[in-house]
């Protein structure tokens, strides 16, 4: 099959079944509700759309523990109303890209549930189960989600491996035969057209042999096994035989989520002649406001922090591989909540965020809610939280004795639940998400927050990120062009210019409340003669000495 790199030149929106929208009433979001808005993502002009997991799970971590990867979670529709929304995609010219997680299933899939069996069963080694030592665990590893990594298993009296929850037990791709399974399952959704797909922590899947002991950081409770589980040592192995067994036979495109997967790792992974993957999700931007003691210990973002951290990545792989480029996902607080501002400048904020992001080189991911400005979410009470992630963190720093305020202050600042509350759609009730009663509250903020209020104000945040995907189409710079930094040590301003062949785009993006004045002589001259493609502001403060940025002001010249 030829291989194109249609996906450099394309946009991606992920959508969170769960949230997005309810077209039956259940208070989950569903298929049928995904294909009833497809028209609303073909007025926001992207070209992919990424689904969260809808296969069926039994949601402990909400569809990323699978029980069965041949059907559709009952909560979200048949396979009917699945190949109706592929058609319906298709024929509006959107692709559809699916989740694929294998690292892990639910411990309801079936091979789980005959690897539990007994220690002959054929399915046993398609799991890592040990012996305990000394009476304890195999080793000493935390799971992401709190708690040991292992989990006893009385009837059989070994232990069963499991990064993430208890429910999702890691699955073993040293087992031939199971690596089979996997590549005859991707086939049969890429032969029903679907377009790619997003690979849920697919650098986890080689583990070092032993499994070592990781490193007992202060405080902590648990080693750190990332070292000896993430970029493993066959993990290129791996993937270049699910390349040349299964994705090299299809025109698709593959993002692979890479916690831990530094520039010189994803180089390998996404230069073309290493037939791997098309280009992967970083962290390392997502973690610059984490403190020493890792995701919920808040710290504030320096800015020069981030601009290196993306300069590395947009220089690094320039010319070799390709980058994902993102603020939001599922995972992920929201950005104008984060980096931005929510308050006062959110609409300002979050057009100059998006601005800043999606003139890099890469193909940009939207997620649902950014185009609108969803903020981050703060409910009075642990009750009304879901995640699994936050609900056994709460659990444990209770159990240590942190007071309730101070965990709740980092659930707020980073939880996951603040990417799950529903799609605001409108100002009705449940901001007409669903009819029923919605599985998380809606974030009260939907009476002036909706897709409705955004659709009919020419200056909204939608059509601001509108704008970006239709200048990516007229731009072959924006695609191709190189990456310089401007201005490194300011404390506020973000610049860059990208270039290629004749053209030049020059991106200021002011980061804070106060303004930004440029007297640089070459930048005034320059822009004095430019075309400003792209504004957030109606004027731009511009005369022959000076260009001012006011709070969170995005400007972008194009030269030519
Ligand atoms: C990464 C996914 O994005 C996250 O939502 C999930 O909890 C873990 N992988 C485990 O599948």
């Amino acid at each position: 099959m030829q291989q194109t790199d249609w996906w450099k030149k394309s946009v991606v929106y992920q959508v969170y079944p769960r949230s997005f929208y309810d077209s039956d009433g259940d208070g989950v979001g569903d298929i049928a509700g995904i294909t009833q808005k497809l028209d609303y993502l073909k007025e926001l002009g992207v070209d992919v759309v990424w689904l969260s997991p809808v296969y069926d799970s039994p949601n402990d971590d909400n569809g990323y523990d699978i029980r069965d990867y041949y059907s559709i979670m009952k909560e979200f529709g048949t396979m009917e109303d699945f190949d109706a929304l592929l058609a319906a995609a298709h024929e509006r010219g959107l692709k559809i890209i699916m989740d694929l997680v294998v690292n892990h299933t639910s411990d309801e899939h079936e091979w789980f549930v005959q690897s539990k069996s007994g220690k002959d069963n054929p399915y046993r080694d398609f799991y890592y189960w040990r012996d305990g030592k000394d009476g304890k665990e195999p080793n000493n590893w935390g799971s992401v989600f709190s708690g040991p990594a292992w989990k006893y298993d009385e009837a059989t009296g070994q232990y069963y491996l499991h990064i993430f929850s208890k429910k999702q037990p890691d699955l073993n791709w040293e087992n031939p035969e199971f690596r089979k399974e996997v590549y005859k399952m991707m086939k049969f959704w890429l032969d029903k057209g679907i377009d790619g797909f997003r690979m849920d922590v697919i650098n986890f899947i080689s583990k070092v042999n032993g499994l070592p002991n990781g490193e007992l950081k202060e405080g902590a409770l648990y080693g750190d096994g990332s070292p000896y589980f993430r970029n493993g040592p066959r993990i290129h192995e791996f993937l270049q035989e699910m390349n040349k067994e299964v994705l090299s036979k299809y025109d698709i495109m593959t993002v692979g989520e890479m916690p831990g997967a530094r520039v010189h790792h994803a180089k390998v992974y996404t230069d073309p002649n290493n037939n791997e993957l098309d280009m992967v999700f970083t962290f390392e931007h997502m973690g610059l406001d984490n403190g020493p003691g890792g995701k919920w210990d808040l710290k504030p973002l320096n800015l020069i922090d981030l601009k290196e951290n993306l300069k590395k990545w947009q220089t690094g792989l320039h010319g070799t591989g390709w980058n994902s480029l993102y603020w939001n996902n599922h995972d992920q607080p929201r950005i104008v909540s984060r980096f931005g501002d929510d308050g006062e400048y959110r609409v300002e904020s979050a057009k100059m965020l998006a601005t800043c992001l999606h003139m890099l080189q890469g193909t940009p991911y939207i997620y649902q809610g950014e185009e609108i400005g969803m903020t981050n979410v703060r409910f009075d009470s642990i009750e009304q939280y879901n995640d699994v992630e936050t609900l056994n963190m709460y659990k444990e720093k209770r159990d240590q004795g942190v007071p309730h305020e101070k965990i709740m202050e980092s659930i707020y600042a980073k939880g996951r639940d603040n990417a799950r509350t529903p799609m605001q759609w409108n100002d009705g009730a449940n901001g007409g998400f669903t009819t029923g009663t919605p599985w998380i509250d809606v974030n009260p903020n939907y009476t002036q927050i909706n897709a409705e209020q955004a659709l009919a104000d020419r200056n909204s945040i939608f059509y601001h990120y509108k704008h970006l995907n239709s200048l990516r189409k007229k731009h072959d710079v924006i695609t191709t062009g190189d990456f310089n930094l401007l201005y490194r040590d300011h404390p506020a301003l973000f610049a860059y210019d990208r270039r290629a062949g004749n053209e030049k785009l020059t991106v200021l993006c002011n980061f804070g409340r106060d303004e930004v004045v440029l007297e640089d002589e070459k930048l005034i001259s320059e822009a004095a003669s430019a075309e400003a493609v792209v504004q957030n502001y109606k004027d731009i403060l511009l005369d022959k000495e000076r260009l001012v940025l006011r709070p969170y002001e995005a400007v972008v010249f194009s030269q030519k």
